[in-house]
């Protein structure tokens, strides 16, 4: 991560017109109705602390993906209008977000106002990061922040090329938090370090394996990814979900992770059925004995209390991905006995990602976790060991100030 990187509390906002890039990209039902705000209300802090300081407060952001064309379905104005209610406050709205519309709504903004631009993603060169069109977004301000942690992993002009046109940049409360819980783990995290790494495929994560080997003391490998684990070191996996052709990078990892001092855990038994349905009859077996006409479905037992054992005695814990195939019962059993460990470990604990998020929320353990990050595709790009452009672009420290 960058080595200076600026805040509200050290860029001088006071009184000035501050354009903030957000990401109010929010699930929405066919007529259009926002069916989850948790974005929206995310960026809260920072619009509250901006306006403790009578800041003018321009919002960007994009949503869903217009292909660079107007699409009254991907507009913003009812999120404006949501934002209000949210607010207590009419919250500005400019029909579009470069051009005179723009200009003038954020020139008619008060001390304290809110106005939100018309979605970025209305201009092609938005997504092509034009250096002109992202001139025409920092004309709207005085000061720039990027709050869009959801979006940090695109180079787009309002997240990336932007930059280059600003005389004071740096980051929104939301993005500062995502930074600092992200720092926590790898820049001085407590030790031992211990990952918790789930979901279905070894393809879709295994550049995150691989970068996160060299980064932990342990990692708990689970889900159908475990699956491909244990085929690769020979065990018979019955009926199991697993990818035949990923097995030689399961193996590449387990060395990697021999060289790298890192102890890789896989489950020792699993809870089988004989197909994946609510309420199947189920049965434990150890990992060398799985029938031949079941499929392991979660981790079983054994393996969910000696992890839950080990999760108590870690300093750091970062969690990615259900254990087990928990949105169908009883198959939640291991992924909701280890959110109930991670609640109460001592340790630093960072969740993330969707499935993670929904499995911690089915343990009703959300208020206990240390830091769960509202990244999607920005937080597996992270784990990766990829450079965000969209923090990359406003300053350099490993620590937000
Ligand atoms: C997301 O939902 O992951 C972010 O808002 C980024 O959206 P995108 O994948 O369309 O760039």
């Amino acid at each position: 991560m960058p080595d200076v990187i600026q805040t509200i509390d050290t860029l001088d906002v006071h009184g000035k017109t501050v354009l903030v890039r957000v990401d109010f990209n929010v699930p929405r039902a066919a007529d259009g109705t926002i069916t989850d705000d948790t974005r929206i209300r995310a960026h809260l802090p920072t619009i509250v602390d901006l306006q403790a300081k009578d800041a003018r407060i321009v919002l960007m952001s994009h949503l869903g993906r217009p292909g660079g064309q107007r699409d009254d379905k991907e507009s913003l104005r009812g999120i404006a209008a949501h934002l209000s209610a949210l607010l207590g406050q009419t919250v500005d709205f400019a029909d579009d977000c470069i051009g005179p519309d723009a200009e003038e709504m954020a020139a008619r903004l008060n001390p304290k106002g809110v106005g939100l631009l018309e979605n970025l993603r209305f201009h092609a060169e938005e997504e092509a990061n034009n250096p002109e069109f992202a001139r025409k977004l920092a004309k709207l301000g005085d000061v720039y922040l990027n709050d869009a942690f959801g979006t940090a992993h695109r180079a787009h002009a309002s997240t990336a090329g932007i930059a280059e046109f600003v005389a004071q940049k740096g980051i929104g409360r939301l993005m500062q938090q995502e930074v600092n819980a992200l720092s926590k783990v790898f820049d001085k995290p407590k030790k031992p370090v211990l990952v918790i790494s789930g979901g279905s495929k070894v393809s879709s994560k295994i550049d995150i394996l691989r970068h996160l080997v060299t980064k932990a003391d342990q990692m708990m490998i689970g889900g159908a990814m475990a699956n491909t684990f244990l085929a690769a070191l020979g065990h018979d996996m019955g009926n199991s979900l697993f990818e035949l052709e990923q097995r030689a990078n399961a193996k590449e990892i387990l060395s990697l992770a021999g060289a790298c001092g890192c102890r890789i855990l896989l489950p020792v038994d699993v809870t089988v059925a004989e197909g994946l349905k609510e309420n199947m009859p189920t049965q434990v077996a150890d990992v060398e004995h799985i029938p031949a006409d079941s499929m392991a479905l979660d981790i079983g037992p054994k393996t969910a209390e000696q992890w839950s054992k080990l999760i108590s005695q870690a300093g750091t814990i970062l969690w990615n991905g259900p254990v087990g195939a928990f949105e169908i019962a009883p198959f939640d059993m291991g992924t909701t006995a280890l959110a109930k460990a991670i609640a109460a470990s001592q340790a630093y604990s960072l969740a993330g990602g969707g499935d993670t998020i929904a499995a911690i929320a089915k343990a009703g353990v959300e208020a206990d976790i240390g830091y769960i990050s509202t990244g999607g595709g920005s937080l597996l790009e992270f784990l990766e060991g990829k450079e965000l452009p969209g923090i990359k672009a406003v300053g350099s420290s490993k620590n937000a100030a």
